[in-house]
């Protein structure tokens, strides 16, 4: 028996909370999202090699709480509860991501054979419970010993990536045909290079624009690789994107909202779609690309989809003393948000993929992250009842109906998170699962949303 077929009848007759699941494609993809360094632990095991993270995770003050991802879910060694956890939620796909520094523990150079077994087993075992695999080629884990040469801000660093696709690709791709080459670039080079608060904890502007020319060519050069290795693919890359509202009326403003704009947004979406970099964000920066003949066409190759995170909206000012984009988020009183501090506005959502449809023609889009966090208390019987996160998903996914209503050609959701997981800078204290974990015994109790989001899966199901 599955989740769904437990619950109630009431829960599972029609539309749960009002969502138009007539508006979703019958074969819509149902998913969780996870990453490796957030859920798998096992970090010195089977040939794997230390990332950006694992010598992050050791800078003092670095992570709230002095965590590290060494045990995570340890999913490592719990995949097979954790794909019957997804069975148990109904649902039917799962974005998962390859930790380089499993396969190529090196960085460059030959694949660590247990490494990549790893996935081939884990793919086996989604395949067989009718879970199709999402998989994202690089989700922040680079491994240390290419940041000991230069990391992204270097040229080699995009062609090894293209490497350590091929290889993946090569002995997935007979298997797994839905591919991502990056998870939101925007945070490796802006909040790892230019904020430092992520790996590898750069503040240098210079460094940070290169990484974000050299992570975007990792792409294109990325489905190259990937096409090759494995035809029949479908590949695309995962962008996070916000929209951007000026504090003000006031020119200032309304630049600083332009800015910002291109900051998170066009920066990252343009080059993709075949238009370039923006001309007005590289004045913004004012630092050369380090542009050869070619790399522009091999970044806008054709897309087969766009995966779309979204947590929050933005609304910013003018900040000419900050660091570029010289824009920062203001804090408005009296709007509702998550445990992140961060706003809440579902509409938000809908405008984006909006977006994404109409500017960029997007052929297929999956929101591949949507999730909240908030500090999750146990009851005394165990279960974990969570009315604000399932509200979250709730109107989210209504806003995203509503897009699929006006045409946008919607094709999945994958819940930000399967489980709670390391929440990177703020350790494992910020909780994002639809499924409660318990770090002390590893114990996973499947929350109040998750038993929403079966009920709704099934509802879609059964229309
Ligand atoms: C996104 C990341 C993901 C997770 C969520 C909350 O930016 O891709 O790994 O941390 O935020």
């Amino acid at each position: 028996m599955t989740l769904s077929e437990s619950l109630p009848v009431t829960e599972r007759a029609a539309d749960p909370a009002g969502i138009d699941l007539a508006a979703f494609p019958a074969d819509f993809a149902w998913g969780t999202a996870t990453s490796a360094y957030q859920i798998e632990g096992a970090v010195a095991e089977d040939g794997r090699a230390p990332s950006i993270w694992d010598t992050f995770t050791r800078v003092p003050g670095a992570i709230d709480g002095g965590h590290t991802g060494d045990t995570a879910c340890d999913h490592y060694h719990r995949w097979h509860e954790d794909i019957a956890l997804m069975r148990q939620l109904g649902t039917n796909a799962y974005r998962l991501s390859v930790a380089w520094p499993r396969v190529v523990p090196g960085g460059d150079g030959p694949a660590n054979p247990k490494g990549l077994d790893f996935y081939d087993r884990l793919t086996d075992g989604l395949l067989a419970a009718g879970i199709e695999p999402s998989v994202t080629l690089y989700h922040w884990d680079l491994p240390q010993v290419l940041q000991d040469r230069g990391g992204w801000p270097e040229r080699t660093t995009a062609e090894h990536f293209a490497a350590y696709a091929a290889l993946v690709a090569e002995r997935l791709g007979d298997r797994v045909t839905q591919w991502a080459t990056l998870n939101e670039p925007l945070c490796s080079a802006w909040i790892g290079h230019l904020e430092g608060r992520m790996a590898p904890g750069r503040t240098d502007l210079t460094a940070a624009v290169r990484a974000s020319y050299h992570l975007l060519l990792g792409h294109g050069l990325a489905t190259q690789a990937v096409r090759a290795a494995a035809p029949g693919a479908r590949i695309g890359i995962v962008n996070n994107l916000s929209t951007v509202e000026p504090a003000t009326g006031g020119e200032a403003d309304r630049a600083a909202a332009r800015r910002m704009d291109g900051h998170v947004n066009r920066w990252w979406l343009d080059p993709v779609h075949g238009r370039g970099f923006p001309a007005d964000m590289r004045e913004v920066y004012g630092v050369d690309l380090p542009e050869r003949p070619g790399d522009l066409a091999a970044i806008g190759a054709p897309l087969d989809w766009t995966g779309l995170n979204y947590y929050f909206p933005q609304v910013v000012t003018a900040d000419p003393a900050g660091p570029a984009p010289f824009a920062r988020q203001i804090d408005r009183p009296g709007v509702p948000r998550t445990g992140m501090n961060w706003e809440v506005d579902a509409s938000g959502l809908e405008t984006l993929i909006m977006r994404l449809t109409e500017e960029y023609g997007a052929r297929r889009i999956h929101i591949t992250e949507n999730g909240s966090s908030y500090p999750d208390t146990v009851a005394p019987d165990g279960s974990v009842h969570d009315p604000e996160r399932t509200a979250y998903l709730t109107a989210h996914l209504a806003a995203c109906a509503r897009a699929a209503r006006r045409g946008a050609p919607l094709a999945g959701y994958y819940a930000w998170s399967l489980l709670d997981n390391f929440e990177w800078a703020y350790g494992y204290d910020k909780r994002f699962g639809l499924v409660h974990v318990d770090y002390a015994t590893q114990r996973r109790t499947v929350k109040s949303s998750g038993r929403r989001y079966a009920g709704i899966i099934a509802a879609h199901r059964s229309r």
